[in-house]
């Protein structure tokens, strides 16, 4: 198997659905175009959805694009595993009422078998419960035998993100091998192990959902389809997670280089390098589009991400202000897909110091009150903070209190 580049992925994806006569358009900003129900684009669709419900007209009823994502739901675990993250690439090719299942299923799986050249016999598509013309389509069309096709139900095989256009979804899952693979009875598609990892969705767009359970009918049937680059890049170049693909750990390695640590060495030496190596992403590509450290909405979003990116170098000894020096790595390693990050580079740089700077002026400037409430308790004789003053210095200051042994449970 060719250990492709994530850029490569990138052009390959593109430059095939180009060939079956979709536009490819250019990433969307992160920041939501007339939707209200989002704060960040968080899926390859998310930008289309006027295309899909046919309230606009698309600029051609196919449409190819690879869409810079931010999902921050799961914030509290980057780092901490290996799986979560909240920047993420989407490729995707989308149909406004244009084709639907045939070419869908059938197009998915010409890339996976015969661009990027993945064993088919690894591979095992799912399908909505009672979708039998996705399981005929399978099973007759591409010549998978019934028993390596599986029926999911409504949880695995329905693809909504909160209101908007919606339905049910054909996936592909790809068989890493056993040493992926938890070993208990009864692993296969569907296991919550590495080893079964889902790397395609074909969405069959045709509901619109109104985010509590309630679906109309779309006038027009429509594909959304959605592969995470990150994740395809795992599986191409056989590496345990996204955080030692070639783009990531162009920037893992960085951190390391900045601290002085080595990966994989210290449990919770890993959880701050991957958390940084992740939401410097984020960072480097909100800024980019235009957001900035604010107290509310997007901007705080970013501003805590700055913030926790900025304590966890500090805990692993990164002296100074850093996240400038590791947004270049970020723009080098992605400005290929997206060149407005090399243009805008000096803009991001500046972003990232103040923020930082402003940062780390509030931290000190805890601790330094911190250092007078535990003079004036020794000499009142007190052993424990009060809650007023712990809240105080977390109000006013950011500061967060650590108790062992967990003082990376943030
Ligand atoms: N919109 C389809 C997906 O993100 O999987």
């Amino acid at each position: 198997m060719e250990k492709y580049g994530v850029n490569e992925l990138r052009k390959m994806f593109l430059e095939f659905f180009e060939s079956k006569g979709h536009l490819a358009m250019k990433s969307f900003s992160l920041i939501p175009h007339n939707d209200k129900s989002l704060l960040l684009i968080n899926s390859g669709m998310a930008p289309l959805k006027p295309y899909f419900t046919g309230a606009e007209i698309p600029p051609r009823r196919r449409v190819t694009t690879c869409q810079k994502c931010i999902r921050t739901g799961d914030i509290e675990n980057v780092g901490k595993t290996a799986r979560h993250g909240t920047f993420f690439e989407m490729l995707g090719n989308f149909s406004f009422g244009d084709y639907f299942k045939h070419e869908a299923i059938a197009w998915s799986w010409e890339f996976l078998t015969q661009v990027v050249g993945l064993d088919p016999n690894r591979l095992y598509p799912s399908i909505y419960q009672d979708d039998d013309e996705a399981f005929d389509i399978w099973n007759k069309e591409i010549g998978i035998p019934a028993d390596r096709i599986f029926r999911f139900g409504k949880e695995d095989n329905f693809w909504e993100h909160g209101a908007g256009p919606c339905g049910p979804c054909s996936e592909i899952y790809y068989d890493r091998g056993e040493k992926y693979g938890c070993g208990k009875p009864g692993c296969t598609v569907g296991c919550e192990c590495d080893r079964y990892m889902e790397v395609w969705n074909n969405v069959f767009t045709q509901f619109e959902g109104d985010g509590k359970g309630g679906y109309t009918e779309l006038a027009q049937k429509n594909i959304d389809t959605g592969m995470g680059l990150e994740r395809l890049a795992v599986v191409m170049q056989d590496v345990d997670s996204v955080f030692d693909i070639d783009t990531m750990k162009a920037i893992r390695d960085k951190v390391c280089e900045m601290s002085g640590k080595k990966y994989q060495v210290d449990a919770l030496d890993d959880v701050s390098i991957r958390l940084i190596t992740d939401h410097i992403r984020s960072a480097t590509f909100m800024i980019s589009d235009g957001i900035m450290p604010s107290n509310e909405g997007r901007g705080y979003v970013l501003r805590r991400i700055i913030r926790r990116a900025a304590r966890h170098g500090r805990m692993l000894g990164i002296d100074g202000i850093f996240m400038a020096k590791l947004a270049a790595t970020v723009i080098n390693e992605s400005k290929d897909g997206y060149p407005e990050l090399e243009e805008k580079k000096d803009f991001i740089f500046k972003v990232l110091s103040q923020e930082e700077e402003k940062f780390g002026k509030t931290i000190d400037q805890g601790l330094s009150i911190l250092s007078d409430m535990e003079k004036q308790m020794e000499a009142d004789g007190v052993k424990v903070l009060s809650g007023e003053n712990a809240f105080k210095l977390y109000d006013t200051y950011g500061c967060l209190l650590y108790t062992s042994p967990s003082p990376r449970d943030i």
